[in-house]
């Protein structure tokens, strides 16, 4: 019985490899004096490895103006493939007007590296207040999606990428497992059914709940938080991953959770993100893909299930995996246990609520989450990385 034939398909049917053979990468670094030249943020560097792992197939490269459209319009690509989130690349109307349509750039990092290139087939503007209301549901330029929208250049790039090469992160060496490798450990497990866990947030009991919930139900779970670049006051990805750990070591069987970083920047986007998120995971070989209160949400901006409703909004069977949902779990001071609306009779006051602000707000003004908040060897964590940075900053 081969496991690959089994496997979920990749979004759009093929597993995305963009990353140079040899061969390419040798022409390429031979081209890398002349090549014009292009310098990517921390978004534009994650969105080219995403790309060019395969966790955002069917995307080749930078998006044109056609799929462009079609995502901002109505959340599919021009050949009717689901999609909601633009992946794009934009530089200021000079270095634009630079650029030959047709020609090879490089893509450095901003170190000045060269780490990509991209076959520019496409330059077009686009209006910011479209792609804002459409995709963040808002024009408020203190969203932070919203903002980066109407900070970055006034004009989009398109065209196939190719990664230099990948390198290990520099972090989370042992965690960075790409698409092709979280597939096969999904079939050397023998796992048929994997639910996909997206996070920004150290890890609190709510958490905890839905995956436990979940685990319940399906073969394995693919614990992925989100490593790229976060706004400010987020957590630290490497305190996050600490939490994980120590958690992982006491509260979950081994052999039925895979941890591993998602290298993907957040977006804030919230409906249009969670069906982003989970075709990224389905990128990944997940089958499902938990959905809880306010995903990938920031501020007031979304309702606390609108990240739900959104997956009404496709065909049955269009995304190719199955969200999970789940309401808005606390902590039930009655049956001292955690629940939802759904399994618990208490009133408002038996129930402590649980968010990753929450957890954030507390931290700042130096106070560590009660046990009913965080398990009391994550709580640990966090002290020790709060106590870690008044050092540094002192
Ligand atoms: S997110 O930006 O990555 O979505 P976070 O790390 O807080 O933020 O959430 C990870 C997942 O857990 C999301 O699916 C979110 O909806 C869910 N979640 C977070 N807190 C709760 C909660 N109290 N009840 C139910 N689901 C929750």
């Amino acid at each position: 019985m081969s496991y690959q034939k089994e496997a979920i398909a990749a979004h759009g049917g093929q597993l995305i490899n963009r990353i140079a053979t040899p061969a390419q990468r040798d022409e390429f670094l031979s081209k890398a004096d002349y090549l014009p030249r292009v310098h990517l943020d921390e978004r534009a560097v994650s969105d080219l490895e995403m790309i060019a792992i395969g966790a955002f197939s069917p995307l080749t490269g930078f998006m044109n103006q056609a799929d462009y459209n079609g995502v901002v319009a109505d959340m599919h690509l021009a050949n009717g493939v689901a999609w909601s989130i633009p992946v794009t690349l934009s530089v200021s109307t000079d270095v634009a007007a630079s650029l030959k349509e047709g020609s090879l750039i490089r893509l450095d990092n901003s170190q000045g590296d060269y780490i990509g290139v991209l076959e520019l087939t496409e330059k077009y503007t686009y209006d910011k207040k479209r792609e804002a209301i459409n995709v963040y549901r808002t024009e408020d330029d203190n969203h932070p999606g919203v903002k980066v929208v109407y900070n970055q250049g006034d004009v989009y790039l398109a065209g196939d990428i190719w990664l230099l090469q990948r390198q290990p992160h520099p972090l989370f060496p042992n965690y960075q497992i790409d698409p092709a490798a979280s597939r096969q450990m999904f079939a050397e497990k023998g796992w048929k059914t994997i639910v996909g866990f997206q996070t920004r947030n150290p890890i609190h009991r709510a958490h905890e709940y839905i995956q436990k919930c979940a685990m319940e139900t399906v073969d394995g779970l693919f614990l992925h938080p989100l490593v790229g670049a976060t706004k400010e006051d987020d957590i630290p990805a490497d305190v996050r991953m600490r939490c994980y750990e120590v958690l992982l070591e006491n509260h979950y069987p081994k052999d039925r959770v895979i941890l591993a970083i998602n290298p993907a920047a957040m977006r804030y986007a919230g409906p249009r993100e969670a069906i982003f998120h989970a075709l990224v995971r389905k990128n990944y070989g997940c089958t499902h893909f938990i959905v809880g209160r306010d995903h990938a949400g920031v501020g007031d901006y979304y309702g606390t299930y609108d990240a739900q409703y959104i997956f009404d909004e496709f065909k049955p069977g269009e995304l190719g995996i199955t969200p999970m949902m789940f309401e808005h779990a606390f902590y039930c001071l009655r049956s001292k246990q955690m629940a939802t609306s759904k399994t618990s009779p208490s009133t408002p006051a038996e129930r402590v609520h649980l968010s990753g602000t929450k957890v954030r707000e507390m931290l700042r003004r130096g106070e560590l989450p009660p046990p009913e908040f965080s398990r009391p060897e994550v709580a640990a964590e966090l002290a020790r990385a709060m106590q870690n940075q008044l050092t540094v900053s002192s």
